[in-house]
């Protein structure tokens, strides 16, 4: 017996209801796989720029089968992404669904959300085998809209507040970055967060690494197409052996938890630093206790943590773990154990928590 069933008697409305918020979230599901197909079709953007228009209409405009197009816009119409007029048959990308799904300057900009949610759940299988092991899964041994979907994700939100918030956030940064500063960004997956700060602080240099090479090989391409290659160098090495030193500013940006080693990663950052550097460390946004994450935001986050985090902490030497959802008080001590006196939150959104840790 059920700890529920021995508490209480079953309320077969609860359970109706129950089946009932299932079926969205199956729609859900599904719709990860819809939007992503939507996106890499050119739907979206066509339906924005077309206005009103027939699924024969669209079909035209992208190039793609009337009949795929007809069934996609109605899935995209019962979950609302997408407005339906049943008088003239037509679709339409209302305002809001036109900057979430195809502004990418915009920080509700939602596509690369929905590519990492679905590529974690393509690997998820893999992630179902190693739970009975214990063993880990590396990020480099994902599927690639896990990680092109996680530039995609997070960088409308470095976009947002990378310059304009968070650096300002940090003592005295700023005013070295403007003069030309040594900038180490470690964990920098396809650089997102090294070349936008390359492009704001042109007097600055900046050395991005990552230990996956295949996203120091995007990286290096990004940096080439944004001009910045006078300034930035990837590195493909992990945390722990992050060449050189006397660094002013080093970042991790959504990476320390995913490291097997955190406490190590934060030892190399000490023997990095210059005496009066910082570190600045972007972690996902979360509250010190379970009961404090159990909100969307910390929904969604526990999933990523189970399907990618945890597994590719596990995968790594020591495997700590920390989870997606660690928390200011976990972060905080992992940061002192590792020898740094000075540790604060300096900025805080929706998505990230922004630390500043100080020698
Ligand atoms: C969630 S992604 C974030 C990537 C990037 N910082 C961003 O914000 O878009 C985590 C990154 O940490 C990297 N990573 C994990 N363990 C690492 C380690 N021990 N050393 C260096 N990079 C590591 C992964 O390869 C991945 O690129």
């Amino acid at each position: 017996m059920t700890a529920t069933t021995a508490t209480r008697p079953l309320d077969e409305q609860k359970l109706m209801d129950f089946v009932f918020r299932a079926v969205d979230e199956v729609g859900a599901t599904l719709n990860a796989a819809l939007v992503v197909m939507g996106d890499k079709l050119g739907l979206y953007r066509a339906l924005a720029d077309a206005g009103p228009c027939t699924a024969a209409e669209l079909a035209e405009s992208t190039e793609t089968s009337e009949r795929y197009v007809q069934e996609w816009l109605n899935a995209q119409a019962a979950g609302g992404f997408v407005d339906y007029d049943p008088a003239s048959g037509r679709y339409t990308l209302p305002p809001e669904q036109t900057v979430a799904l195809t502004d990418e300057t915009s920080p509700a900009y939602l596509p690369g959300f929905f590519q990492i949610a679905l590529g974690s759940v393509i690997d998820s299988p893999r992630i179902t085998e190693v739970a009975r092991s214990g063993e880990g899964l590396g990020w480099h041994e994902h599927v690639h809209d896990v990680h092109e979907g996680c530039e995609r994700f997070f960088r409308p939100g470095y976009n947002a507040n990378l310059v304009a918030a968070w650096l300002p956030a940090l003592d005295g940064v700023v005013e070295k970055l403007e003069r030309g500063a040594r900038v180490a960004d470690v964990g920098c997956g396809h650089g997102a967060s090294t070349i936008l700060m390359a492009e704001a602080f042109p007097r600055s240099s900046f050395v991005g690494s990552d230990y996956h090479e295949g996203s120091i090989a995007t990286a290096r391409e990004r940096a080439g197409a944004a001009g910045v290659g006078d300034r930035v160098r990837f590195d493909a090495s992990p945390a722990a052996t992050h060449a050189g030193e006397d660094y002013d500013l080093v970042t991790m940006f959504d990476c320390l938890h995913d490291m097997g080693d955190p406490v190590g990663a934060a030892r190399h950052v000490r023997e990095m630093l210059a005496t009066d550097g910082t570190w600045m460390i972007v972690e996902p946004a979360a509250g010190d206790s379970v009961e404090e994450n159990l909100n969307p935001v910390g929904r969604a986050y526990y999933g990523f943590s189970t399907l990618l985090c945890t597994p590719a902490s596990l995968s790594q030497d020591v495997g700590l773990a920390l989870g997606a959802q660690a928390g200011e008080a976990r972060i905080r001590s992992v940061v002192i154990e590792a020898g740094f006196t000075r540790f604060r939150r300096v900025a805080e959104t929706p998505f990230n928590l922004v630390f500043e840790a100080r020698l």
